[in-house]
């Protein structure tokens, strides 16, 4: 058996060193807390490698949502009547349960969102609108996913601004050099991705922040792929946004949060208008709610930020110190076997990475790579897989991609090279 079955946890914070012994990483256990995984596909065992588009729930997610359902339903922010004021405070604790988990300062930091895409289209509606004008810059990275493209060329084409790309070279690292010269005093934010969904790569943001605050410029920081794989410490990142997805972190989809700090929430106008972000209406004028609500307009999504809530206690549960270094061990496995392969061309070969190996096979377009794996159980993802200038600068129109999470095993690696021989036999 791999090392990789047994990555010893640190004892709890606080636990007297010589305690009992600290459980260890047991991937098979915690599979078992995931139902979809023990089916069969094509009368094979489902090896699910796309995490990276989306990652499966435990059932504590599934049965927090029906118990909401169950239990204590109601609107939240409006009742007086018990289920409202449970469901209320409920809802409030996923706030605190998100503050907590991106170490954020304080609460009314969190905005809900519908997810990573419409947080950033939050920034670029609020902070965007107001701070951008023409002739001014938005600097964002050639590895991003287009919902950190697409909002900031709409921005900048409706203010005559500028979109500004910091190249990557062929390992799919930022050129930090070039990103520093194309900070310039039009620059009104830098927007990058903390870990590349196509790619991989774990972008130095800590650095990108100081060199672009050296120059008084914000930063917004997608942390789609991150959050998932990575501790992250908004403080101490000191970004000034941070954009997170729900169903990226075994959560449900159609919730996600913005981190923004405080000070720059407060100066922004509201993003949408409706219910739940005013503080009065007259056909006069209104009055805007305070922080964070000023910016969640409507009922929001209140299920799926229950689920959210139990998604991020049950992945503080096993440690993201012990994910990060049992999905290294998978990641490094998977490169090496993988990479051995004749005729593969792993594209994206940063230093530092996270829990993604897209690859091309000779000859053979990825869509077809994809469906022969699909036939042995394995599912990956092939395409330009939302970052279709990562295809361009890599001069290929797609590739397949195997993104991981701590519920992999090395046995799924090998069903990985195992399939992509068969691509062999059938293709070559
Ligand atoms: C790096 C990155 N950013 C943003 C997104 C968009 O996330 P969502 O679709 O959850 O809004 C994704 C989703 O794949 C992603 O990988």
């Amino acid at each position: 058996m791999s090392s990789i079955h047994a990555v010893r946890q640190p004892p709890p914070i606080g636990a007297a060193t010589g305690a009992v012994a600290a459980p260890t990483f047991d991937v098979q256990r915690i599979r078992r807390d995931f139902p979809i995984l023990s089916q069969k596909v094509h009368g094979k065992p489902l090896v699910y490698l796309d995490n990276a588009a989306t990652t499966q729930k435990p059932i504590s997610v599934i049965e927090a949502e029906r118990d909401l359902y169950e239990r204590y339903y109601a609107n939240i922010h409006r009742g007086v009547h018990w289920l409202s004021v449970e469901s209320t405070e409920a809802y409030e604790k996923v706030r605190e349960t998100v503050r907590d988990f991106l170490h954020a300062a304080e609460t009314r930091e969190i905005v809900f969102t519908r997810g990573t895409t419409e947080a950033i289209n939050l920034v670029a509606a609020t902070y965007g609108r107001t701070r951008v004008g023409v002739g001014d810059e938005v600097l964002i990275t050639a590895l991003e996913h287009h919902s950190n493209i697409v909002p900031w060329q709409i921005l900048c084409e409706e203010k005559g601004a500028k979109l500004k790309v910091a190249p990557i070279d062929l390992r799919g690292e930022i050129v930090m050099e070039e990103l520093e010269r194309l900070l310039s005093e039009r620059t009104k934010l830098v927007a990058v991705s903390h870990v590349s969904n196509a790619l991989g790569t774990i972008n130095p943001i800590a650095d990108i922040v100081r060199l672009a605050h050296a120059k008084g410029i914000p930063v917004l920081v997608d942390g789609a792929q991150a959050t998932p794989h990575l501790e992250v410490d908004v403080q101490e990142l000191d970004c000034d946004f941070y954009a997170i997805s729900g169903h990226k972190i075994y959560g449900p989809t159609g919730v996600g949060a913005l981190y923004g700090k405080a000070e720059l929430l407060d100066a922004m106008p509201p993003y949408q208008g409706g219910g739940d972000m005013i503080s009065s209406v007259t056909f006069e004028k209104t009055t805007y709610n305070v922080l964070p609500y000023k910016f969640e307009a409507g009922t929001p999504n209140i299920a799926g930020g229950i689920g959210l809530k139990a998604a991020l206690d049950y992945v503080k549960g096993i440690g993201l110190s012990d994910i990060r270094r049992y999905e290294e061990k998978l990641l490094a496995l998977a490169t090496e076997k993988v990479g051995a392969i004749p005729g593969v061309r792993l594209i994206g070969t940063a230093r530092e990475k996270a829990a993604v190996l897209s690859f091309t096979f000779q000859g053979v377009h990825p869509h077809d790579v994809g469906t022969v794996l699909d036939r042995q159980g394995v599912a990956v993802r092939t395409g330009h897989h939302c970052a279709q200038p990562v295809m361009d600068f890599f001069q290929v129109p797609a590739t397949a991609r195997a993104s991981f999470a701590f519920y992999n095993t090395p046995e799924e690696v090998d069903a990985l090279v195992a399939g992509i021989h068969e691509v062999k036999r059938m293709f070559g």
